[in-house]
């Protein structure tokens, strides 16, 4: 029986997963997106052309290979329909796109929920994405959701309204203004014809995969400290991105997972609110920032850029049973003349490895750093672990030490084939 192979983020998402899932999805049989939705993004460089993937997964550009949008998504079907058109139109099929019939939608009142909670969180905001994210899933779990099985049929005119009509309630408390629930069903009931053809029981679709001994990848979206459990709550997105989200949101038993790659930078970076330890709020986190083009794909937000936190990326390493490490950025780091390793916490004078995302905690901790030569030099022409400069060895050990996980993957620029696989 074939395994399923995952990659994930290990800390605020923004890894570079887009690169190993990549490499990875050229030989896949099947590609699967298990959560979140396009509040992600993956971009790939293909022969000098840049791609950004919100929700398909980049499978897609591997022609036989099946990619899937999972049933843990939640699907805007106006950014869908974009990025089919953009694939088309460069010269990608999308035959081999399915979608889970159970995927929810994000409707144009979530977006709106979404902007409207935030504008009132005020000083406790929590710096989303605003796409709509957050109120989708909270549909889901509140059971007015609309899947897609029902956005393709007749069913979806009276959901849509009803929902329109709550919705519309809650924007006329806050003195919001409310949403025409004629116009945007209208509007919808035409994405549906469209994405209709896609629409498929994956769950299906990926069993008999398993069965046919296939070849499967799941493509995580964020990473480990944005789970809505594990990570540094408020601050978080809607889904569980850790390994858990990749059962419930593609229907893959515990027993058929294979290798589960966590993805990492050689420094540390993340986007919105919320605790970030290592964060180099100064010249250094500028470098790097300008250094790593630290800018948010969806958002283009500026990215709050650190040094790597081991205690971050053991945790980590538990959360999702990680058996190997994707680094990437190995090249960006190699630029600084030092550079510092945070290899424990310093809680009240108790130095040690122990995690937690409780703000108290944290908020009492000072990290430990390790000092390390950095000016690694030009990495691009290096094709093995062992020919690289002995500082970016130094470098790289020390976290597999301390981590007690193999790096498979070294990132050495921004190219697809700027990888060494070891
Ligand atoms: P939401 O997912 O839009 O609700 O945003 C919640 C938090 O997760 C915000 O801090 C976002 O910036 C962050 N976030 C969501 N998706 C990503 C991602 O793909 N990369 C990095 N941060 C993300």
């Amino acid at each position: 029986m074939s395994k399923v192979n995952v990659v994930l983020g290990s800390f605020f998402g923004d890894e570079g997963k887009g690169k190993i899932i990549d490499y990875l999805s050229t030989n896949a049989d099947v590609s699967i997106r298990c959560s979140g939705g396009n509040n992600a993004g993956h971009t790939i460089k293909v022969n000098g052309e840049k791609f950004a993937f919100h929700l398909i997964p980049s499978g897609i550009l591997s022609p036989n290979t099946k990619a899937l949008i999972g049933n843990g998504v939640v699907v805007d079907p106006k950014v869908l329909i974009e990025e089919i058109n953009s694939l088309e139109q460069h010269g990608y099929s999308t035959k081999n796109l399915f979608i889970s019939n159970k995927a929810h939608v994000i409707m144009p009142y979530h977006i709106e929920l979404d902007k409207l909670l935030e504008e009132n969180r005020g000083s406790a905001k929590i710096g989303t994405t605003a796409r709509g994210i957050g109120p989708a899933y909270c549909d889901k779990y509140e059971r007015s959701g609309i899947r897609m099985e029902d956005f393709i049929t007749s069913n979806f005119r009276e959901l849509a309204l009803r929902n329109i009509e709550n919705k519309n309630k809650i924007f006329k408390s806050f003195n919001y203004p409310t949403l025409d629930a004629n116009k945007i069903i209208e509007e919808y009931e035409e994405y549906a014809k469209i994405l209709a053809p896609y629409v498929k029981d994956t769950i299906n679709i990926i069993h008999k995969s398993l069965d046919n001994n296939e070849t499967i990848l799941c493509e995580g979206a964020q990473a480990t400290l944005l789970d809505i459990d594990f990570g540094t709550y408020p601050y978080v997105t809607s889904s569980n991105p850790t390994i858990g989200g990749v059962c419930t949101g593609t229907g893959i038993g515990a027993k058929d997972i294979g290798e589960v790659y966590g993805v990492l930078k050689a420094y540390s970076s993340k986007v919105g609110e919320g605790p970030f330890l290592t964060e180099q709020d100064n010249e250094i986190g500028n470098t790097i920032r300008e250094l790593g083009h630290e800018y948010g794909t969806t958002t283009k937000r500026p990215r709050r850029c650190g040094w790597l936190d081991l205690v971050a990326l053991k945790y980590a390493c538990r959360i999702n049973g990680l058996t190997g490490l994707a680094i990437n950025h190995v090249d960006t780091i190699g630029k600084l003349d030092k550079i510092q390793l945070c290899v424990a916490y310093n809680h009240k004078g108790k130095i040690s490895m122990d995690f937690s995302t409780n703000p108290t905690y944290i908020s009492n901790c000072t990290p430990v750093y390790e000092e390390f030569d950095g000016n690694f030099g030009d990495l691009s022409n290096i094709k093995t672990k062992e020919d690289l400069p002995e500082n970016a060895k130094k470098y790289l050990e020390r976290i597999e030490e301390i981590v007690q996980v193999p790096i498979k993957f070294i990132g050495t620029g921004s190219d697809r084939n700027d990888m060494i696989i070891c």
